[in-house]
């Protein structure tokens, strides 16, 4: 069993005793210290031209401003990982595949994730189409600029599902298989506190080395019926899978609500402000939506599922009787039941810039130290999103995310 800390960023990262998070923490070390030296070398030199970093060959002068370069790298870095993990879980759980044909799945999965909702399969195939259109945009305007956008192509070497429903010869950026699914945001949106003005919260749910997706046709029948309440083990460990890939869709959205702002910030160019505002407002929609559908897990009549492998159970968090959390700060655990029930979709006034400003409903984190793009890599690292990946593929992903955080605001343009 993983112990998890929750950092000043609100964000968590598990702690194990196994050689893979010192290796990630030497890495991270490493690129810290490079970080420091950037930011040491001043705002102009830090962004260095994202030409000079991935080896552009164009000979076209470009007309992006370095930083906004850097930024729009960042962006592109994570889309390229949305879309393949939203891919993912489009082949087992969406309604149509990427041509609009329409997509057969995992019929169990399907039917497990049509209890969350019965709309999840369209939308989890309208997330997948925005994912990659996301990123289909940013290659083609930073390649239009002159500048050689990001390709992480040829780190696409994991393996994933074997299920019913997936390609088992694709070869993917992200594992969806073993999943430690950070829930703090839960609290996060429902609290009076801001993780920019210090606050931390605990986890809603523990789901450590928890499949987010079908493993294959012997760990779950693709055809069994999956009733509510499940009753079976098999219908159960079905449920379990697709209640944890509700709060992944969460989680990995609201980091693109919080990172959005903080790109924004950032950028020089009235051009690159308008694609990062738009862009992050569709994730912000993502985040909204899945908020929603995730909480279903946790609520009648759906709530009660356990997996009869790992043991991870989704409790009612409408019922009085697991309204509480002793990790949660005494402010948020005098604020009782709101800061559970799950319908409370929509952010509550939180603190903003100063404790003595009234409470106002917003995105939160908007740091970069909690939120930014440094700060993100590593929650998807400790979400396990990229386990079994080379130690080349995180020091690219620490490199992109170093050069973004780098960036300074200049006079906008
Ligand atoms: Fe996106
Ligand atoms: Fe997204």
């Amino acid at each position: 069993m993983k112990k998890r800390t929750t950092n000043v960023t609100g964000l968590t990262r598990p702690q194990s005793a196994d050689g893979v998070n010192e290796e990630i923490d030497s890495n991270w070390r490493r690129l810290i210290r490079r970080r420091k030296f950037l930011q040491g070398i001043g705002a102009a030199g830090a962004a260095l031209p994202a030409a000079a970093l991935f080896g552009a060959t164009s000979t076209t002068t470009t007309k992006l401003h370095p930083g906004d370069a850097a930024l729009l790298q960042l962006a592109l870095t994570i889309e390229l990982l949305e879309a393949d993990l939203w891919q993912q879980y489009n082949e087992l759980g969406g309604a149509v595949d990427h041509n609009d044909k329409p997509n057969p799945g995992n019929p169990a999965y399907v039917a497990a994730l049509q209890n969350l909702d019965g709309d999840m399969p369209q939308y989890i195939s309208d997330n997948t189409d925005d994912e990659i259109s996301h990123a289909a945009f940013l290659t083609a305007y930073l390649t239009s600029k002159g500048v050689t956008p990001v390709n992480l192509s040829q780190y696409a070497t994991l393996q994933g599902s074997q299920a019913t429903g997936a390609n088992p010869t694709a070869r993917r950026l992200t594992n969806l298989t073993s999943l430690n699914v950070d829930t703090s945001w839960y609290f996060r949106y429902r609290s009076t506190l801001n993780p920019d003005l210090g606050a931390s919260f605990p986890q809603l749910l523990t789901i450590n080395n928890q499949p987010a997706i079908p493993l294959n046709d012997t760990d779950t029948n693709p055809n069994t019926m999956v009733p509510i309440p499940p009753g079976k083990p098999g219908p159960n460990r079905m449920q379990a899978i697709a209640n944890t890939a509700g709060f992944h869709f969460a989680y990995i959205e609201q980091g693109g609500s919080s990172l959005y702002p903080i790109l924004c910030l950032k950028a020089t160019s009235r051009e690159v402000l308008r694609i990062l505002l738009s862009i992050g407002g569709v994730e912000i929609d993502h985040f909204s939506l899945w908020h929603d559908k995730g909480a279903n897990a946790v609520a009648q009549p759906l709530a009660g599922v356990s997996d009869p492998v790992t043991g991870l159970t989704f409790p009612d968090f409408n019922n009085p009787a697991n309204q509480h959390n002793s990790q949660l700060s005494a402010a948020d655990q005098a604020a009782g039941g709101q800061m559970f029930q799950t319908n409370l979709i929509l952010p509550e006034p939180t603190q903003f810039l100063s404790a003595s400003l009234p409470p106002v409903s917003i995105i939160r984190p908007t740091l970069d130290q909690n939120g930014g793009a440094m700060a993100t890599i590593q929650s998807f690292i400790a979400d396990n999103l990229f386990k079994g990946q080379s130690d080349a593929f995180l020091e690219l992903l620490f490199e992109v995310a170093a050069q973004a955080d780098a960036v300074q605001p200049e006079e906008r343009r």
